[in-house]
């Protein structure tokens, strides 16, 4: 069976910072608490009367252009999302229109943290089944549209960006995604969720007074459960393709918490050195965290050479969480 493969990456990064001595100013909060509890020094903020598409648009055609591809030869596009410009039509669609994607369909995911690592192995398997060349995966979210600035245990965690991948099918057998495990556990909406917006909820000026349009987290115990499942399920990739983390040439853990990096490293016994990190630049951008630090390793830093073992992996809301082992082609 044919994989797909990583043919090219692309972001898109807000230009508005907010720093954690901005924060100190909005609510009683420190930089030594944020940076020593989370690894978090600054967020981007996109500008208000922008959406999640403006992002989303931005990142797959830098993607795209990167790759010397066409937006009309782009087969499909999937968004991994909880922040899409509007219920509907799908974030997807107005990628379409926004890039020029003439052939294109496509949808959007919801995985919380989870959704670009989903979308990733769900573009994946349209390339696998043989009927699809170019597939267009992006993360993107507008988290500083459903945080409240008032509410120090969420505001300090959340920033907004979009990253995007162009998946083909991989040019030589053995290279390209090789695997994944991902799963899910509905006991995770105690924990993290959206209390109003929906069909269970919908919005009213109650619901909007009692802020329940914001993220609600139990922190420490969306903790715990991070690091327990993240380790678990990437020891268990590697075990069953016969690896251990000293084969990786990269570990891209989805930015949450230092903290969780760190544990989920020291768990999988990978070099600190080969865990990509960029937290501290840009925070929690939920489903653009991988994609970003994919564009770090690969544009800026040029880490990955043709034959290295890489693996990505996330946790989010849902519970939903993953790993997926791949092998450079360049
Ligand atoms: N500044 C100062 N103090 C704070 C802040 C803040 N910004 N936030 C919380 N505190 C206080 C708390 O009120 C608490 O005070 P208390 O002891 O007097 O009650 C104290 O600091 C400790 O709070 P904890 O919540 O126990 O702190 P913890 O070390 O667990 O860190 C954090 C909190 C950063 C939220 C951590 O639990 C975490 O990272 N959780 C996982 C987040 C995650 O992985 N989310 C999944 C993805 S999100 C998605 O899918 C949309």
């Amino acid at each position: 069976m044919r994989k797909a493969y990583i043919r090219s990456v692309g972001r898109f990064l807000p230009e508005r910072r907010l720093t954690n001595c901005d924060l100190e100013k909005m609510v009683d909060t420190s930089n030594e608490w944020i940076l020593t509890r989370t690894g978090i020094q600054e967020r981007r903020i996109l500008d208000p009367g922008l959406g999640n598409s403006y992002m989303a648009i931005r990142a797959a055609e830098d993607c795209l252009a990167r790759a010397g591809v066409d937006a009309g030869e782009v087969d499909a596009i999937i968004v991994g999302t909880v922040t899409p410009d509007m219920f509907f039509p799908a974030t997807a669609c107005l990628v379409q229109k926004g890039i020029g994607a003439d052939r294109a369909w496509g949808f959007d995911l919801s995985a919380g943290c989870s959704g670009f690592l989903f979308s990733l192995t769900t573009g994946a398997a349209l390339i696998e089944a043989g009927r699809y060349e170019k597939v267009l995966v992006i993360g993107s979210d507008v988290m500083s549209s459903i945080i409240d600035y008032e509410d120090r245990n969420t505001c300090v965690l959340f920033g907004d960006a979009a990253g995007a991948v162009l998946l083909e099918p991989a040019p030589e057998p053995g290279y390209g995604i090789l695997d994944f495990i991902q799963r899910i556990d509905g006991i995770g909406k105690e924990h993290l969720h959206m209390k109003a917006g929906g069909s269970l909820l919908p919005a009213s000026h109650e619901t909007v007074t009692n802020k329940q349009h914001y993220v609600y987290q139990e922190g420490p115990q969306v903790f715990k459960y991070a690091v327990k499942e993240m380790a678990q399920v990437s020891l268990e990739i590697l075990e069953r393709n016969g690896l251990t983390g000293e084969d990786l040439a990269l570990f891209v853990p989805h930015q949450a918490n230092l903290r969780i990096i760190q544990a989920n490293a020291k768990k999988i016994r990978i070099d600190h050195e080969k865990v990509a990190v960029n937290i501290d630049r840009y925070a929690n951008t939920t489903a653009a965290t991988i994609p970003l630090c994919l564009y770090d390793a690969i544009v800026e830093e040029k880490r990955l050479q043709k034959g290295d073992y890489f693996v990505l992996c996330s946790f989010g809301a849902g519970f939903t969480w993953g790993s997926v082992l791949l092998r450079w082609w360049e």
